[in-house]
């Protein structure tokens, strides 16, 4: 068997630090990753500036990163505008990012509930148009800080309609990091009985409260495939409050490896560029799998 990491670092990592890293890292991180073994590295986000000024630097870093025969580098976009500046820079793999609350979503895309799908509409048909593919994020699955658990129901209403536009595949955000595995178990399901293949679902787990990995392996068992992590744990999201990082992509190779279950990535290799960001990020990886390794 062989799984899908779907690397975060570079962008969901990158966007809530609270200084801007340098180009120049952001490029060397990305290469170490490819080297690592690791063939989705979601590089930017063509997002507003002024929303996220740690990714401003967006078309700079995609104009100087050498690419890796194999290896996709997707970016975020939310809107046309968004998809302007992917297509100027010969982009082929974007993700969008809904809501599944009206209070996230008037937060994180100054949208409501039912009019981010007016944002995205255009953006994925004219994206589909250039033979792009197209992910959707759907944040808040389980809970949100404002309006507290979310249904699975409600996901799943937001979930189809994404996937009804044409995108690929849909990611399921514990932004908050809340969710445990018999919720994980309950949201699955959820899509199951809306007739939703699992080849089509990815998930996306926040650390907050430890339990992204077990919710990983529930996921995993419930026939999910394509995990999202950052490497070193890094991450959250600067419109969240209590967002912390994402499953660190070496706790979850070391799991896998475990499993016996193929993924190509080299744990050791990885946790060495976590430990080489860590270092110009100025603290500590919060993986144990890196802090473990570091001691070897
Ligand atoms: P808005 O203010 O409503 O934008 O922001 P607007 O459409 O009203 O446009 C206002 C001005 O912004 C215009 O300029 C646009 O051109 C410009 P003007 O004409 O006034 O000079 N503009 C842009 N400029 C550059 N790039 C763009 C862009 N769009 C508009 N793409 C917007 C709406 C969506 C842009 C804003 O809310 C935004 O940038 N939000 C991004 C938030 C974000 O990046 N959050 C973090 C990522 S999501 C996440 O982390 C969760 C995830 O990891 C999953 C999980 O954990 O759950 C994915
Ligand atoms: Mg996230």
């Amino acid at each position: 068997m062989r799984v899908t990491i779907y690397e975060v670092g570079p962008r969901d990592g990158l966007q809530n630090e609270s200084t801007v890293v340098p180009v120049d890292v952001k490029r060397e991180f990305i290469g170490r990753l490819a080297a690592a073994g690791l063939t989705t590295i979601e590089t930017t986000s063509f997002v507003h500036p002024k929303w996220v000024p740690q990714l401003a630097d967006a078309e700079e870093l995609l104009d100087s990163l050498s690419r890796v025969p194999g290896v996709s580098y997707p970016v975020l976009v939310p809107n046309e505008r968004g998809l302007d500046r992917a297509l100027e820079r010969g982009v082929r793999d974007i993700a969008i990012f809904a809501s599944a609350t009206d209070t996230f979503a008037r937060a994180n895309l100054n949208r409501t509930l039912e009019s981010q799908f007016e944002m995205f509409e255009p953006v994925v048909a004219r994206a589909l148009d250039h033979g792009m593919k197209v992910r959707a994020y759907v944040s808040m699955c389980f809970a949100d800080p404002w309006e507290g658990p979310v249904a699975p129901a409600q996901v799943v209403e937001v979930g189809r309609h994404l996937l009804d536009l044409g995108c690929y595949e849909l990611s399921l955000g514990d932004t908050i990091g809340v969710g445990t595995p018999a919720h994980v178990t309950a949201l699955l399901e959820a899509f199951q009985d809306a007739r939703t293949d699992v080849a089509q679902l990815a998930v996306h787990f926040h650390d907050t409260y430890g339990q992204a990995l077990a919710n990983t392996l529930t996921a995993l068992r419930m026939g999910v495939t394509t995990f999202d992590s950052s490497a070193g744990g890094i991450g959250g999201c600067p419109f969240a409050k209590s967002a912390t990082g994402n499953l660190a992509t070496e706790d979850l190779v070391w799991m896998l490896d475990g499993l016996g279950i193929e993924t190509g990535v080299d744990v050791c290799e990885l946790a060495s560029t976590s430990l080489w960001l860590a270092g110009k990020l100025g603290r500590p990886s919060p993986s144990r799998v890196v802090q473990a390794l570091a001691k070897e």
